[in-house]
């Protein structure tokens, strides 16, 4: 299981650079048993960081939220700020990928992330290698902005993945003054995890949590409530119902 994460400034994080040259990521949570982690990722391809050059699969899922500048797996469908993808296990993708620019993405993957490439896809365009279809598709959204948002209590909310099984799953919420992330003290039946896009929150942790901030906490662990005062852009992602 993660460690609670209660307050992550990234902003005042430094950058680690894991290894290949352009490449820079801040861990904001791991699992050390599985590899299940979120990082946010920096990518410089003119320091010579090139994007993987054949589509492949992992064993894991992987879920992606652009923050800055622009990024693609087919060089059609082009992924900028509040962009956001999920690959399912064993989906093929990445057929052909392109950074053009710097840019920064949260990613979310479910254990250590495997590579396993496919010289001859049977498409361009995404597709499963796994006996049966997953029941959390493949999915990308280019422009949730221009999407169908729900009006709910004090905010509006775009589904981006849910898995109909689980309740595991990711939103972007537009919060309004008053928009409260429940109650303070409630023990989590599931994991809430938190980045801040835009705007600013406060909690009864006695942090503001402005654009950049982060927190994680497990199951079991107690809600410090986040209370919109302005008006705020979330990446909100829960846990599923079971653990
Ligand atoms: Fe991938």
């Amino acid at each position: 299981m993660r460690d609670p994460v209660p307050f992550l400034d990234t902003n005042a994080m430094p950058w680690a650079k894991p290894g290949p040259p352009g490449i820079y990521s801040k861990l904001l949570s791991r699992d050390p048993e599985t590899g299940e982690r979120t990082a946010l990722n920096r990518l410089q391809p003119e320091e010579g960081m090139n994007p993987p050059g054949a589509a492949h699969y992992h064993h894991t899922t992987e879920e992606l939220l652009i923050v800055k500048g622009r990024m693609s797996f087919d060089s059609q469908v082009w992924l900028t700020p509040q962009s956001y993808c999920f690959h399912p296990p064993e989906t093929v993708h990445g057929f052909k990928s392109a950074v053009p620019e710097e840019s920064w993405f949260l990613s979310r993957v479910g254990q250590e992330l495997d590579f396993n490439f496919v010289e001859e896809p049977v498409q361009l365009s995404p597709y499963y290698v796994c006996s049966e279809p997953p029941a959390r598709g493949v999915v990308y959204h280019a422009e949730p902005a221009v999407g169908v948002w729900e009006e709910i209590e004090n905010a509006q909310r775009f589904v981006l993945s849910l898995d109909p099984d689980t309740g595991e799953g990711s939103v972007l919420l537009r919060t309004k003054p008053g928009w409260t992330s429940g109650a303070d003290g409630e023990a989590l039946t599931r994991f809430e995890e938190v980045f801040v896009l835009e705007g600013a929150l406060s909690c009864t942790d006695e942090n503001a949590y402005t654009d950049g901030c982060y927190n994680f906490n497990p199951p079991g662990a107690q809600r410090r409530s986040l209370t919109c005062t302005d008006a705020a852009l979330l990446y909100f992602t829960v846990g599923p119902e079971d653990t």
